[in-house]
């Protein structure tokens, strides 16, 4: 491939930190400018050794914000060819509690992105969109790419209305545009809100590890870095207008998890805790990769096993990453959050 000019948003986020890594190792030519708002979420720290990359730029910024999205592109010294688009509030608990956010990041965000890349009158735009944009699974079947949209949260509902903004694009502006959507990811650099390193850190303390329900809630796990592999395929070898679906093909309860880790972390369950359910909890996500498989040769590399044991093995030698985000924005989080969450039927305090 040739050499290209890359903006990726939410540069300093979990997935979005994970991509830029990836693109620094495997298109090493490539000039890339990450634009992230730094909001809770976002993290100079998730991008330690790249910084000194020569093709690599950072620019605060707020995508929400028309004005400086404007003037951020027409001062670029030539249009890109990428934009990819990582930025978004990304937890669901957090748009029960507070959507508006939501609204202002994931669809406004998104419609001066497009509205950019198409007085650039030339660059393809990828949406980094989610499985959850389809709602809710019972016990069978899957998601593909031909599911109609039905989502649940105000975050998935903000994500749907995003990509419905790119489809009207592609087809009214003819921007050439993809939309990627996929499962639950997991890995190195991920916010502690989030099931897999909140339990992780959760155990490591010895606190409570409040699992929402039954626990028999079932999610389709996917390693940070095939997502990554999978948008930088789709955002190379992808059909305009295309939509690409990618899932770990990793299916599991959030009590198997948190079990998991329990053990794992702790050396015991007797930390996990049951609260109320989380309203409009979706019961199963699973997704069907048929399509990515053939069209991208694509497919999951990291058996969950594996992904999982070192994910975990990353949050305990890496406590100087977390333990300067359990402070204060982030405890009046959890406070206010799972202060609201009674514990059911085992008891004990969260
Ligand atoms: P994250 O919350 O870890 O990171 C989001 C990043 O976006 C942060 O760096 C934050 O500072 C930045 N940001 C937020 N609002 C911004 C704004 N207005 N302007 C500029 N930057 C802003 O999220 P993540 O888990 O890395 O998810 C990244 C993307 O992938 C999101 O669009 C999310 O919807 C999507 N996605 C996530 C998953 C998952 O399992 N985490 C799965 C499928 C899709
Ligand atoms: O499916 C893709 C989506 O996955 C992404 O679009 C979202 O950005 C990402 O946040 C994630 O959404 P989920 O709501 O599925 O992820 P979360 O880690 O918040 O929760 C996973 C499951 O674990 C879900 O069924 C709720 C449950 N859970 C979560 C937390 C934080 C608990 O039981 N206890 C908890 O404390």
């Amino acid at each position: 491939m040739g050499k290209k000019y890359i903006i990726v948003t939410g540069g300093c986020g979990f997935i979005g930190s994970n991509f830029i890594r990836l693109l620094v190792k495997e298109r090493p030519d490539w000039s890339i400018l990450n634009l992230d708002a730094l909001t809770y979420a976002g993290n100079l720290d998730n991008l330690r050794g790249v910084q000194g990359h020569p093709g690599y730029r950072f620019v605060r910024g707020d995508i929400a914000n028309e004005a400086f999205v404007r003037q951020l592109f027409s001062s670029l010294e030539a249009p890109v060819d990428y934009v990819v688009n990582f930025a978004a509030e990304s937890h669901v608990d957090r748009s029960i509690l507070g959507p508006k956010a939501f609204i202002e990041t994931n669809v406004n965000g998104v419609f001066n992105l497009l509205e950019c890349v198409r007085a650039q009158g030339k660059g393809r735009f990828l949406q980094v969109s989610t499985d959850e944009v389809f709602g809710s699974l019972g016990d069978e079947g899957a998601f593909s790419e031909t599911t109609p949209i039905d989502p649940s949260s105000p975050y998935s509902a903000s994500k749907a209305a995003a990509d419905l903004l790119v489809n009207a694009w592609s087809h009214t502006f003819k921007v050439d545009t993809i939309i990627t959507r996929c499962s639950n990811n997991y890995g190195s650099y991920q916010f502690p809100e989030k099931l897999i390193p909140l339990m992780i850190i959760n155990a490591r303390q010895r606190k409570p590890l409040p699992v929402y329900g039954t626990g028999q809630n079932v999610r389709d796990w996917i390693h940070v870095s095939d997502h990554c592999l999978g948008i930088l395929a789709a955002l190379e070898r992808g059909v305009s207008g295309q939509v690409y679906c990618f899932g770990g093909q990793a299916e599991r309860t959030n009590l198997f998890i948190t079990e998991l880790i329990a053990q794992t972390v702790a050396g015991t369950t007797d930390l996990i805790t049951f609260v109320n359910d989380r309203p409009g909890h979706d019961w199963r996500y699973a997704m069907d990769i048929t399509k990515v498989r053939a069209e991208l040769g694509w497919t999951p590399l990291m058996p969950f096993e594996d992904g999982i044991r070192a994910t975990v093995a990353w949050y305990l030698e890496n406590e100087d990453w977390w333990k300067p985000i359990l402070s204060g924005d982030y405890l009046a989080y959890y406070d206010k959050w799972y202060g609201q969450l009674a514990p059911t039927t085992k008891g004990g305090s969260l």
